[in-house]
Parts: C-alpha cells; sequence; structure tokens
C-alpha cells in the first residue's frame, strides 16, 4: 500500500509539515507550523486528525516549541486544549513532559513516539486480519493517514485482503464530517482493495441481507472495562452486529486506553458546530439558523464487543481483566 502519510518533520527547516486532511481526497495540501501554537491549531481545526496522529502531532508540537523558543508549560497547555476525546493527545504530552528544556531528548521522543505507532500497527494488522473473512464494514477514518502508522481498523482490513481473507469492504461515509467518505475511500483506492461506500445509515439492510461478516473500527479512547469512543455512529453499528449476530472489533494500540477510567462514563465527547451539521463543504442543507447537535463521538459499552484488536494480541472478556493485564505488561512495548 503506498502510504500517504499525515505529516513530515523537516529537521533544516524547524518544520512540521502537516498534509490538510480538509481538502482530500480533492486536493494535496501541505500546511507548515513552525510552532506549538501552530500544531494546536493544525489539531484543533482538523487539518490533522485521528487519535494515533493527534499523538504524534502534539509530540512534534513540543519539539517545535524548544525550537522557536516558545515556553514548554504554555505549549503543552494550549496542545493539551486542542481536542478533548483522543487520549492518544495526553499520552503523547505525558511522554514529552520529562524532555522540557531539551530540544534534542525532545526530538528523541517524538521520533519514538512516531517510531512506536508505526511498530504496534504493524502489529495489530497481523492480529486483526486473522479475524476478517468475507466483507468487512468499516466506519470514520483508521488508516495511515489517521495515524502516521500503517492504520488501525483498516490496516487490518488491509492486510486481510492482502491475505486473501477479505474480499469486499463496505465504507459508512460518516456523517457529518464524511471520514469514510473522503479518506477511507481514498485510502482503499490507493491499497487496490474493492471497496464500496454507503451511507450510515445502509448498515442495517446490508446486515439483515448477509452481506456484513464482521465489522471493525477505531478507538479514540478506551476504558480499563472496554468501553471505548469512537466516531459517532459507532455504537449504532455495535447494536446492529449484536441484533445480528455479527462480531464487533474495536482495534486500538494500548496507549488509546486511558488508565485512569474504569468506565465509559466519563469520557469527554467533543462537541463541533452545528455548521458541519447544517451543511456539507459550505452548502447548506438545511434551513438557515435550523438547531443541530453534533456530538462527535459517542461511547460503544464493553459488552457490545467480541474481541479488541490490540499490539499484544487479541483481548477478550472480561474486559476488565484482559486488558489491565495487556496493560500492565507495557503499551507499545
Ligand atoms: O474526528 P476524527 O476524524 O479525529 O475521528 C477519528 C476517529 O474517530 C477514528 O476512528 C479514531 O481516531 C481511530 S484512528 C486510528
Amino acid at each position: 500500500m503506498t502510504r500517504l502519510l499525515p505529516f513530515r518533520f523537516d529537521q533544516g527547516e524547524q518544520t512540521l509539515w502537516l498534509l490538510d486532511q480538509r481538502k482530500l481526497p480533492f486536493e494535496e495540501v501541505w500546511v507548515p507550523c513552525r510552532t506549538a501554537a501552530e500544531a494546536a491549531a493544525g489539531i484543533r481545526d482538523m487539518v490533522v486528525r485521528g487519535a494515533p496522529a493527534i499523538g504524534v502531532t502534539a509530540a512534534y508540537g513540543m519539539v517545535l516549541a524548544h525550537l522557536s523558543g516558545e515556553d514548554p508549560a504554555e505549549a503543552d497547555r494550549v496542545l493539551r486544549h486542542s481536542r478533548p476525546t483522543a487520549v492518544n493527545l495526553f499520552y503523547a504530552l505525558e511522554r514529552m513532559k520529562p524532555h522540557w528544556g531539551n530540544p534534542e531528548a525532545s526530538l528523541a521522543e517524538a521520533r519514538a513516539i512516531w517510531e512506536e505507532v508505526e511498530r504496534t500497527e504493524q502489529a495489530i494488522s497481523q492480529h486483526g486480519a486473522a479475524l476478517l473473512k468475507g466483507q468487512v464494514l468499516t466506519h470514520c477514518n483508521t488508516g495511515p493517514l489517521a495515524t502516521g502508522g500503517y492504520g488501525t481498523a483498516l490496516g487490518a482490513i488491509v492486510e486481510a485482503h492482502r491475505q486473501g481473507r477479505v474480499s469486499h469492504v463496505w465504507v459508512d461515509e460518516t456523517r457529518p464530517y464524511l471520514q469514510g467518505a473522503r479518506l477511507t475511500a481514498y485510502e482503499l483506492c490507493k491499497a487496490g482493495v474493492p471497496a464500496t461506500l454507503v451511507t450510515d445509515n445502509m448498515a442495517a439492510h446490508l446486515m439483515s441481507k448477509g452481506q456484513v461478516d464482521a465489522v471493525i473500527v477505531g478507538t479514540d479512547r478506551m476504558a480499563t472495562n472496554g468501553d471505548f469512543a469512537n466516531k459517532i455512529g459507532t455504537y449504532a453499528l455495535a447494536v446492529l452486529c449484536h441484533y445480528h449476530g455479527i462480531p464487533f472489533y474495536p482495534a486500538l494500540p494500548l496507549s488509546s486506553v486511558d488508565p485512569k477510567l474504569n468506565s465509559g462514563k466519563d469520557i469527554p465527547i467533543e462537541e463541533r458546530s452545528a455548521l458541519e451539521v447544517t451543511t456539507i463543504r459550505g452548502v447548506p442543507i438545511a434551513p438557515e439558523g435550523f438547531p443541530a447537535a453534533h456530538p462527535a463521538f459517542d461511547v460503544t459499552p464493553h459488552h457490545l464487543i467480541t474481541g479488541i484488536v490490540t499490539e499484544k494480541g487479541v483481548l477478550y472478556p472480561p474486559f476488565d481483566e484482559s486488558l489491565p493485564r495487556a496493560l500492565a505488561r507495557g503499551a507499545g512495548r
């Protein structure tokens, strides 16, 4: 698969370049960030998105803070406030903290975080691929654009297709931000995996016709009991899978588990602009000023999960035992 990565760091130019995902798949535009504040704006404004990619961007944001002479404490604060749900942001910033004031160590740690994303996703892709066969449905975008590595759920799908296990992918468009239509469709085209775009409300119909053998999705934050937040619409898919007896898998690096949360009820859910619901790429689709809600994520309770795909292998219920055991072995190592 030709990996289209969401960022590159140019040490000579002291610049983090972000691929502007708001413009994909129509244009490839790269946005330069030379300060932590610019990296934080890139995360906040969705130039870069996807839990692991947000984490790597935040780590390099701290590198930029050192290079541009920003106060590390202030840089950390601004980055922490860029988006609330994906725990990878906070995981990366915690790892950068011991290196405040040391540009070389800071750069080495940011590189290590990025390399960890690549390493863990190779393992996740292999473990996930072994679970998949036939026709698979996925939601949102979990490929290299969302991570900077090989992808989590999409990494597993692409690997399963390479192994001849998966024949076809149903891609949820993922209203309202359309990560599925714009980004996953684009990545699957590049990977040469046969796929069909569907609107989110078509999943039940496909399942009732026996056209979905498994659903695999990404994760923005998982509690230690297995409850997890992912893109809005994920919970509905889990309920549908339960009803139809279809296996449902979240795929994630263990760095997406929040060890401080033992249930999903305290996961902060980002509320985004109503305009992203009432317009599509700037074109109104509802009466002007009509109220709209936009929770960007939902929480799927652990009892709807068949298995959790991690770099340490697939975890099975009871998750409040298997997850802490896997975490004790150290995320990413
Ligand atoms: O709002 P986004 O585009 O950042 O949401 C992304 C998702 O919900 C992904 O499924 C999740 O980050 C997992 S990425 C491997």
